[in-house]
């Protein structure tokens, strides 16, 4: 009895301390419990390099915020798996789980007023990122964004590095010396607004350039550095000895091409040119083996996207110093990195 006493006596005290610190809480405005911010990111599909990379960036942002703000930094990532409807749930999920903001790397870049639809009903802020929706989706309301590439501006920037090139030596382009650079292009995706901008404006700037071209043939390859090794491998067969440049629309594909180059042990100097500026693809400039990549800033890219994403979940804005276009698009910048001697035959047919 004497002990049931002493219990009933201990949890009277407990609930009173609790009251009492729920009161103070409740009337002390300065008073803050220990933050806590819950982001959600859904990718198109984890393992592509870029997006991979991305990825990375945004949670080692995530920890230093962790340590620097004291805040408490949750981030749900999550793979879609290339299937619209996954991310769909996926979105549904974050938003059960009270996600302050979500972070979506569209599958399907059309279909992006299902995921709008649901996020403005609970009114969290979404950031669209890398496959970018169509501006009459973005334009619904206040809270949606799109962090990106800058695709025209990277598409100018390969096709001057490769007219720079050209200008300093057309010999290590036009290899048969007929007047013309026969080149073939390996292309993203079909609707992604990156690969068609790169395109278009690759080859335009070469163009405006004075470059003459000759376009043997192209196809899609999904980003993917096998399915442009498999394409690179049919377009030698058909045309062993014209081809002269390759134009990819990012770095994995180039590596591709460069695979089949090399294994082939094609001695013919073909010259590949990437964008991103991947790991991987530095490595090829800097061995010889790529003519040059148009680097995307990746740690401004990530930086920029956390530091919105933090700045909606605390406050429903987004920072003052990041100067977004129409209120809503930060462009990520880019600049060229070239093979140090510009005026060397590249080295994609080197075996090791
Ligand atoms: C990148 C590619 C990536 C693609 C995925 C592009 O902006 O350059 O490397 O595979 O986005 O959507």
């Amino acid at each position: 009895m004497k002990r049931y006493r002493y219990g009933l006596f201990f949890l009277t005290v407990i609930l009173g301390a609790f009251a009492l610190y729920r009161c103070f809480a409740d009337r002390c405005p300065d008073h803050k419990e220990p933050e806590s911010v819950r982001i959600g990111i859904t990718l198109y599909r984890d393992d592509d390099t870029f997006i991979n990379s991305i990825c990375r960036i945004l949670e080692t942002e995530a920890k230093k915020y962790e340590k620097t703000e004291g805040i408490r930094m949750i981030l749900d990532v999550m793979d879609a798996k290339e299937d619209q409807n996954t991310q769909n749930s996926q979105v549904d999920r974050f938003l059960a789980l009270g996600c302050d903001v979500i972070c979506v790397n569209m599958v399907d870049r059309s279909a992006a007023s299902v995921i709008i639809d649901k996020a403005m009903d609970r009114e969290v802020p979404v950031i669209f990122f890398n496959r970018e929706p169509v501006s009459e989706d973005l334009n619904r309301w206040e809270k949606l964004f799109y962090v990106g590439a800058n695709p025209k501006e990277e598409g100018v920037c390969q096709g001057n590095m490769i007219a720079d090139a050209y200008d300093a030596c057309p010999e290590i382009l036009d290899l048969n010396g007929d007047g013309k650079v026969s080149y073939v292009i390996l292309e993203g995706e079909r609707g992604h607004q990156d690969s068609l901008m790169r395109t278009e404006w690759a080859v335009q700037t070469l163009k405006n350039r004075g470059v003459d071209l000759e376009k043997l043939t192209g196809g899609i390859a999904n980003w993917q550095r096998s399915q442009a090794d498999a394409l690179m491998g049919q377009w030698l067969e058909k045309f062993p000895e014209q081809i002269e440049l390759v134009l990819s629309n990012n770095d994995d594909m180039a590596l591709g091409a460069i695979d089949t180059l090399r294994r082939l042990g094609i001695i013919r100097p073909v010259c590949v040119a990437g964008i991103d500026g991947t790991p991987a693809g530095l490595d090829a400039v800097e061995s010889g083996f790529m003519l040059g990549t148009v680097v995307i800033d990746r740690e401004t890219y990530g930086k920029t996207m956390m530091r919105m994403a933090l700045s909606l979940a605390e406050t429903g804005r987004t920072p003052e110093d990041i100067s977004l276009e129409r209120g809503a698009y930060f462009r990520c910048p880019s600049y060229p990195e070239i093979r140090k001697r510009k005026d060397e035959a590249p080295e994609t047919g080197k075996i090791e």
